[in-house]
């Protein structure tokens, strides 16, 4: 089913096919016969789908969109600096086969105006001619992803007509810029302009150089990336010769152009263009080509200077864990010091591609805050991409907080920042790691209460006489109560109750700790509370006569008094003061948790 792309490709062709304006190159004389009328236009995706229009596999010869494919071949073979001694990187404002070297630094002013095409072939490796060319056409295969060969006829052609370009050879030679036989240099110049393409194959070249030298339906890499963007930098100003100022103004894409009718455009990180149509304006590039690009970067977008927004701090929203709770549950003690001092210890959750700019306004924002602050958690779980400079930037603020006093934790289950992730609560200098978020507001909630909550903290474990769920039985309750209970033990990582399993009773968490847990359908396990000495679990079930809806397991060794279901049951009748004392106390415990528990599914992304 076509598609927008689809169609804007098909509007911008039928607006180009009416353009019969210039004339099929004719110094070369086997490209006059090629057909002056051939049109075909290509979008390659750096994903590897090809959108096509007209001719598309019809072959042609590469021509001059060979130059930026053998500099950066040369480059690979002889370092920048070897390369840069040979050939500058200025845009020379003179056509493309002008017989000049820059007065000045007597060389070539860039590689794509053919003195500097014919440098950067002498440059590259190989015992002769035809190793050297051998090592070209499998250059320039790898970005096609398949296997180019030479069009005899035009290479033929060209060797017994270019006289122009054996003169810049000679020119070089005698400079001292070819230093080997520059026929040698201007013959293998020759076959790379000789190798044949279709549309398909160049938008496919192109996409492989904005995918930053990986071919993508091969994933070949073609180049290093370095050197992608240093031939990337050079197809910008001097692509398209003497129109280049008016291209990049006009169009604002990195590109080539060739005599065969060839011109080929980059949106680095996005995309590559080919257009084919042999009618050359003065310049020596496509009518058609030229008029294409244009229109496809306008309605496109495509313009590298076109600015969608303005850059955007990282951070997607922010809350307090006074506001987002995590799923421990807490004594009443630690609750109130939460409300009252959890607005000091704050998540930050960032998102897209944390590039400087985005970085910058998020450590700043974040750093405002940080005097107010004892933890800060970064949540970097949907960010896309982070660069070099922006991880610098967040492992930097993290060491001035921490110098300030304030604690800093990442989440980052994917380990895109580098850091060595665990879950584990364990001191770190550098900051901890953590693969849930949960996990770090636990984290961030026990730094606060370190830090203000120095009674009635989680004890290790409490008297079934002094769990908090049965201070407000009178002694004949506690005392009828004792009678009914049933004490169990289970061992680290030992199931109490399954998902599923009809309600058993309610169980009084004595000692240990125990979480309660989802699996989802990918088998990740989520937490839904953790537990410790003083709370109880099972009361709604049990009241409802529903089945468990989470996994109960004990985190560690642990003790627990159980009021069986049954005997729950009979209470009713025979202790109704008792029951309902029970059930007053236990209902105020799950409103607390449901308050907590909501507050953190509306602020946080995805709620756990
Ligand atoms: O140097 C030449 O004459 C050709 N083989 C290539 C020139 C070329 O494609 C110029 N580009 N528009």
């Amino acid at each position: 089913m076509p598609n927008v792309v689809d169609d804007i490709v098909a509007e911008v062709a039928a607006l180009c096919r009416e353009n019969r304006d210039g004339a099929v190159a004719d110094y070369i004389p086997e490209l006059a016969s090629v057909p002056a009328d051939e049109f075909a236009l290509c979008i390659a995706t750096t994903d590897g789908y090809v959108y096509e229009s007209g001719s598309a596999r019809t072959e042609f010869t590469i021509q001059s969109i060979s130059k930026p494919f053998t500099y950066g071949l040369a480059l690979a073979d002889n370092g920048p600096a070897a390369v840069a001694a040979k050939v500058d990187v200025e845009p020379s404002g003179e056509p493309f086969n002008e017989i000049s070297l820059d007065p000045v630094t007597e060389r070539p002013r860039n590689p794509m105006i053919n003195a500097g095409a014919i440098t950067s072939a002498a440059l590259i490796h190989g015992a002769d001619v035809a190793e050297r060319f051998e090592r070209i056409r499998r250059c320039y295969s790898r970005y096609a992803g398949r296997e180019l060969t030479m069009n005899d006829a035009v290479y033929l052609s060209e060797a017994k007509t270019g006289h122009r370009n054996r003169a810049i050879g000679h020119m070089l030679r005698s400079f001292g810029i070819v230093t080997g036989n520059p026929d040698d240099a201007v013959d293998l110049y020759f076959r790379q302009c000789s190798i044949d393409v279709t549309c398909r194959d160049l938008a496919l070249m192109a996409a492989t150089m904005a995918n930053n030298g990986i071919n993508p339906v091969t994933h070949e890499r073609a180049l290093a990336t370095e050197q992608i963007e240093r031939v990337l930098s050079v197809m910008t100003t001097c692509g398209m010769y003497d129109a280049a100022g008016d291209w990049v103004a006009r169009v604002g894409l990195p590109a080539k152009s060739g005599v065969g009718g060839g011109v080929l455009a980059v949106l680095p990180g996005q995309i590559g263009i080919a257009v084919y149509s042999p009618r050359l304006d003065a310049h020596g590039n496509s009518v058609r080509g030229v008029q294409a690009c244009s229109e496809l970067s306008k309605r496109l977008e495509l313009h590298f200077m076109h600015v969608t927004r303005a850059a955007r701090s990282a951070i997607r929203s922010q809350y307090t864990i006074a506001e987002a709770p995590s799923r421990q549950r807490r004594t009443d003690t630690e609750r109130t010091t939460l409300s009252q001092f959890g607005n000091r210890a704050r998540i930050y959750e960032l998102h897209g591609d944390l590039l400087f700019a985005g970085a910058e306004t998020a450590v700043r924002e974040i750093t405002d805050h940080g005097d107010d602050l004892d933890a800060v958690v970064i949540d970097i779980r949907r960010i896309d991409d982070v660069s070099a400079v922006a991880n610098r930037m967040i492992a930097d603020m993290q060491a001035a907080l921490n110098d300030r006093g304030c604690r800093t934790a990442l989440v980052d289950p994917d380990g895109m920042l580098g850091r060595t992730t665990s879950s584990v609560l364990i001191d770190d200098p550098d900051g901890r790691v953590f693969v849930d978020i949960d996990a770090a507001a636990q984290w961030c909630e026990d730094v606060v209460l370190d830090r203000y909550c120095f009674v009635d903290r989680q004890p290790k474990r409490v008297d079934l006489a002094r769990h908090p769920l049965l201070a407000t039985l009178t002694s004949e309750q506690f005392e009828r109560f004792a009678l009914e209970i049933e004490r169990r033990t289970f061992t680290r990582g030992e199931v109490v109750v399954r998902r599923g399993e009809q309600a058993s009773g309610i169980h009084f968490l004595l000692e240990g700790q125990i979480s309660s847990t989802l699996t989802d359908a990918q088998g990740r396990t989520r937490r839904v509370a953790t537990l410790s000495p003083g709370m109880s679990f099972g009361e709604m079930a049990l009241l409802v006569a529903e089945p468990y809806l989470y996994d109960v397991r004990a985190d560690s060794a642990v003790q627990l008094a159980v009021l069986p279901a049954e005997r729950f049951a009979d209470l009713t009748a025979s202790a109704p003061g008792l029951k309902l004392a029970l059930l007053e106390r236990l209902a105020a415990g799950a409103y607390a948790q449901m308050d907590s528990a909501i507050r953190s599914i509306a602020l946080r992304s995805g709620g756990f």
